[in-house]
Parts: C-alpha cells; sequence; structure tokens
C-alpha cells in the first residue's frame, strides 16, 4: 500500500515538475509575441521622429517600416543594454518594457517599407559593392546577408537595408567602423565596416 502511495506522490511530484519545466521554456516564447495593434496605439510617441507609419522625413531618423521583429526586438534591446548608444534614441528605449518591444516591433514589420531615397549619381558603386564585394580589400559581398533586395533575412535576423536613408545607413557602418556600435553579434558588421573605411 505504501509502495503505491508512494508511486502517487511521484506520479504528482513529476507531473509539478514537467509543467514547471514547460512554463520556463515556453514562457519567454509566449511573452515575445507581438501584438500589432497594441503596437499601432504605443506607437504615437515613436511617430515624432519616425513618421506615422514608420518612415521619416528626416534623413538621419531610420524607416522603421517593413523591418523585420526579430531584428527590431533586438536592436531595442541593444540600446537598453549600451551596445547601440544615441542621444534622441537611448532615451526613448529606456523607458520600453519587454512587451512594449515586442509589440512595437509587431506593428512596423506589418507597415509598408519605403522607397528608395538615394543620390543616383552614387547608386551604381553602391549596387557593385554590395552584390560583388570588393576582392582586392577581402570585403564580403552584402547580397550574401541582406538578400538580393535588400530585405534581410528573417530567421537569421539580418536587418532590411533597402529603401532606408543613406545618410542614417552611412552613420551606421560608420559606428561599425569605430566600434561604437556593438550589436552585432561575432562582430559580423565591425569586421565589415572596418574594411570599407581602408
Ligand atoms: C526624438 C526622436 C526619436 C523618437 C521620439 C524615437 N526615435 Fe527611434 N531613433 C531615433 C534616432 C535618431 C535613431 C538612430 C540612432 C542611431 O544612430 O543609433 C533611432 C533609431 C531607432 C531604431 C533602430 C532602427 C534600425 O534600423 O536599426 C529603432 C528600432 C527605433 N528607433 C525605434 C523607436 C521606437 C519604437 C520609438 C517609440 C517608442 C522611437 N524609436 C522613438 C530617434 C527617435
Ligand atoms: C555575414 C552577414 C553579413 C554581411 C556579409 C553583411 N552584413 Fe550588414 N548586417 C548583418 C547583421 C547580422 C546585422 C545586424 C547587426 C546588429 O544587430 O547590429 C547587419 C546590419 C547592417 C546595417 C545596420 C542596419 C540598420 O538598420 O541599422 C547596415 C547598414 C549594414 N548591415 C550594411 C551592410 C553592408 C553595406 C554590407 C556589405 C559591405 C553588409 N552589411 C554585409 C550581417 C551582414
Amino acid at each position: 500500500m505504501n509502495r503505491v502511495k508512494y508511486k502517487i506522490r511521484h506520479a504528482i511530484l513529476s507531473l509539478c515538475f514537467g509543467l514547471i519545466g514547460f512554463l520556463v521554456l515556453t514562457g519567454p516564447g509566449l511573452m515575445a509575441a507581438g501584438s500589432a495593434e497594441r503596437g499601432a496605439s504605443i506607437s504615437l510617441t515613436c511617430a515624432a521622429c519616425h513618421g506615422a507609419t514608420g518612415i521619416s522625413a528626416n534623413p538621419e531618423w531610420p524607416n522603421l517600416a517593413g523591418q523585420h521583429e526579430k531584428y527590431t526586438v533586438q536592436t531595442l534591446k541593444a540600446y537598453q543594454a549600451g551596445d547601440r548608444q544615441d542621444v534622441l534614441m537611448t532615451g526613448q528605449a529606456m523607458s520600453l518594457s519587454g512587451q512594449d518591444i515586442a509589440d512595437l516591433a509587431a506593428y512596423f514589420e506589418g507597415e509598408q517599407g519605403a522607397q528608395n531615397t538615394a543620390d543616383p549619381a552614387l547608386i551604381a558603386a553602391g549596387e557593385r559593392l554590395y552584390r560583388g564585394g570588393d576582392r582586392d580589400k577581402s570585403i564580403s559581398a552584402c547580397i550574401a546577408c541582406h538578400g538580393p533586395a535588400g530585405r534581410g533575412n528573417w530567421p537569421a535576423a539580418y536587418p532590411s537595408v533597402a529603401g532606408q536613408h543613406a545618410s542614417y545607413t552611412a552613420k551606421q557602418l560608420r559606428s561599425y567602423a569605430n566600434g561604437t556600435r556593438k550589436s552585432d553579434s561575432n562582430q559580423v558588421m565591425r569586421n565589415i565596416a572596418a574594411l570599407l573605411r581602408r
């Protein structure tokens, strides 16, 4: 009889630990699911700089529309951690909860991305480097990660760079090159940008 009781108690305990394990494993995943609807309503504070639908009028302020959710989450957390720093943006990121970040990222991913805004005189040289890299300087082709149309790679969280303001993009490449932007794992962009500057 005792043995049966022991078995029952053992079974209940295993079930409890199993349930705790399940919640621990799935908890962060469940929390990370963003609500685009809530994101839209809290994005009003972002609109002053990033535009009503994530397309900004000032070329120093990045477009957010159409950007991959996973990248946006990651990069907002990078501002919180200090791996990215900016006088205007750091304070904005600090005030966001994990759920706010997930919701905002879901909202911006669903908005229509911006069209090209670059100086037509510079496009050809940039496109050559983007598609072919530079063998002499050992620069990898950007297309390998950012994709044939510059739309990035969703599962890998490689950001979309298409239609982004040229001056914002240039500032990021300089920040990687001088090491002030440290949000790239394995220093992937810091290494490439350092070669670009040579
Ligand atoms: C006062 C102006 C301002 C406001 C308000 C603002 N931002 Fe920003 N944001 C910036 C600037 C400037 C940058 C570029 C900073 C840099 O070079 O790292 C930026 C960068 C970003 C980036 C990085 C984009 C990329 O492609 O990596 C994200 C994401 C972002 N902001 C989201 C938000 C969200 C969400 C809000 C609202 C909660 C917001 N911002 C409010 C000015 C602002
Ligand atoms: C091996 C993959 C890889 C290659 C090749 C690569 N990138 Fe990146 N790039 C990334 C990743 C990953 C990130 C995001 C890192 C982070 O979160 O800071 C990124 C970020 C960027 C950003 C910042 C985007 C933003 O919204 O702030 C720019 C700009 C960029 N890359 C341009 C380039 C250019 C130009 C080239 C080619 C000369 C290039 N990349 C080649 C992987 C790559």
